[in-house]
């Protein structure tokens, strides 16, 4: 890039940002200093639900907007009064039915008001809640709710054939939202009781460390982790929140991620309500006009997105754009995936504002690297470690390592929103933190002469399509149960759009050949059986997949192979 847009991009135009100077905020932050921003800094009493909704009701703002949620065909609004209203009654159901603190509660639905209800309804009793995209097919969800052993799950009749009820010995509620005729025995009209419930609900007052959140999120090997999160991490989200999404009194704020992901919670959720904004929820699907008319409609001034979905919109073109009054947008953040310099130079021509990267991961339960509003930007770089957070570059035995050399992005251990465990598996929590005091992300990067973070992508396997990571082992495991498939290896392949797409090589079984036939039926098993999402884009069919002598299909030649790249040491192969 020429030095002319360089400075282009530093130049940082207003100063009113709630955070005025990086540098000086990183020498002096205190964590301690957040919890005073919090009820219970004087009550002693703990519930991120509370804190994100009860708390501005008894401020006297229980009038102000918390959500307007629309899809194409609901179009609705609630108050913080009803937010609090709407999961105290869900709360009370919830006990009614004999769920309790610490009980593992999932989410499984669209978007809707009544998602947000129940998940603060949960948290309210002390579950923990743990929230499902609504993409997952039977087997997915399976493997969640058995390892959770969740007792309860709200969804809708359109979901719920995918929850095999008679394989979860734990699983005693099934709760419909949308309920109509009959049920069986398991399962609870959800509108019905709501109506029925109290909305005056007794709050479970909670541990700092007690479980809040749990998702499930994909590694290299073996079936997805259960990554909980607890109420402690409301101190980060809230920080964060300020200083990275730089919320305010009157913000209205869009992040258009989904809560079955990390991002869709913690500033779905936590981050906007823990600062009594507006949050603004799209259902539907996604279309370019139909993003620019939420943009436009509700005059939103904060919004989070992904490189994938700015990608497309870059696609859409710049006129697109010119048929939308995007005024009221103040500020632009991406996260999930690289966001591309190219990309943030879009955004600056067509929006007139710079498209702040941040990263962090589902284990970090907050945003950890970042650009803000006063910081200059270097377009391509994630920005620099949040006050509070000590980041570095190590190499495989924990030692730091020089400004512009590429090794482990880790993070000192400990801070606020860190997962607390992996459920049911504590020795995969123990590797993340096997090179003490760091936690070892899975990402490599180098950090400039300045500061700055630079990612450079992922040591293992993890795949990451649309910003979505997939384990590329479940994906496999699932190809593998196809009648016609001997052996399959799935890698991520660059692809300029979704950053990634799926990538399977397939060895078929005696007797069977390939065709497009196959590859359709093939993917549609993949979709039906797992998620959409994790199906392969591509399936190509080799004699034989090359395996280590132990068995392991090595990914990294498939890898090489796509790429064109030599295979590199070749010493285990079996043959
Ligand atoms: C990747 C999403 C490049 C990274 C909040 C990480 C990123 C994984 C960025 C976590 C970024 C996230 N630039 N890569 N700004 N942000 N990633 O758990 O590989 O769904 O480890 O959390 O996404 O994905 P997860």
């Amino acid at each position: 890039m020429s030095d002319a847009q360089t400075n282009e991009l530093i130049e940082v135009l207003a100063k009113e940002y709630n955070l005025q100077d990086y540098e000086e905020a990183y020498a002096s932050f205190d964590w301690q200093e957040v919890e005073k921003e919090f009820s219970w800094y004087t009550t002693g009493k703990v519930n991120a639900a509370y804190e994100a909704i009860d708390r501005h009701v008894e401020n006297g703002r229980g009038d102000d907007i918390a959500l307007y949620y629309s899809d194409p065909v609901r179009d609705e609004r609630y108050t913080f009064a009803d937010l609090k209203a709407l999961s105290n009654k869900f709360g009370n159901v919830l006990k009614k039915y004999g769920v309790n603190k610490g009980d593992r509660v999932f989410i499984f639905m669209p978007r809707s008001p009544e998602l947000y209800a129940a998940l603060l309804g949960a948290v309210k009793i002390g579950a923990i809640v743990g929230p499902l995209f609504e993409a997952f097919m039977e087997a997915a969800v399976k493997d969640r709710l058995e390892d959770a052993e969740a007792v309860a799950i709200i969804t809708t009749p359109k979901l719920k054939d995918r929850v095999r009820v008679q394989e979860l010995p734990a699983l005693k509620h099934v709760f419909l939202v949308g309920a109509e005729g009959e049920q069986a025995d398991h399962e609870i009209d959800f509108h019905q009781e709501m109506q029925e419930a109290s909305d005056q609900l007794e709050i479970e007052w909670m541990d700092r460390e007690d479980g809040l959140v749990l998702h499930y999120t994909s590694g290299s090997t073996g079936k997805p982790k259960g990554v909980l999160h607890v109420h402690n991490a409301m101190i980060q989200h809230f920080q964060t929140a300020k200083w990275v999404l730089d919320l305010r009194r009157g913000d209205v704020y869009w992040c258009t991620a989904d809560p079955g992901w990390v991002t869709g919670t913690a500033y779905g959720i936590w981050g906007p309500w823990l600062h009594g904004v507006t949050n603004v929820i799209r259902g539907g699907r996604f279309s370019p006009d139909d993003w620019y008319g939420t943009l436009q409609r509700y005059q939103v001034s904060v919004w989070y997105s992904a490189p994938t979905a700015f990608r497309m919109l870059m696609g859409a073109g710049d006129e697109l754009v010119k048929k939308y009054d995007l005024s009221a947008v103040r500020h632009i953040l991406s996260v999930g995936e690289p966001l591309n310099a190219e990309v943030v130079r879009w955004g600056l021509k067509v929006y007139g504002k710079r498209i702040h990267d941040n990263w962090w991961m589902t284990e970090t339960g907050g945003q950890m690297i970042s650009n803000y509003p006063s910081l200059p930007m270097k377009p391509g770089s994630m920005g620099k470690p949040f006050p509070g957070i000590y980041a570095a570059i190590v190499d495989d035995s924990g030692n730091e390592l020089p400004a512009n050399t590429m090794g482990n992005l880790a993070i000192r251990a400990p801070w606020p929103s860190m997962m607390r465990r992996i459920w049911n598996n504590p020795a995969k929590y123990e590797e993340y933190f096997r090179l003490q005091p760091w936690y070892i992300s899975g990402d490599s990067a180098y950090r400039d002469e300045d500061g700055y973070f630079w990612f450079q992508g992922r040591i293992d396997d993890v795949i990451n399509t649309s910003g979505e990571r997939v384990g590329p082992f479940e994906v496999e495991s699932k190809l593998v149960e196809h009648p016609a498939i001997a052996e399959a290896g799935v890698i991520g392949k660059p692809d300029p759009l979704r950053g990634e797409i799926i990538k399977a090589f397939i060895a078929l079984r005696e007797g069977y050949e390939p065709s497009e036939q196959l590859i359709e039926e093939i993917r549609d098993f993949v979709k039906k059986g797992l998620a959409a999402h994790a199906a392969p884009r591509e399936i190509e069919f080799r004699d034989k997949l090359p395996k280590t002598r132990s068995g392991k299909i090595m990914r990294r030649v498939l890898k090489a192979w796509e790429l064109g790249l030599p295979t590199g040491d070749l010493s285990t192969l079996e043959d």
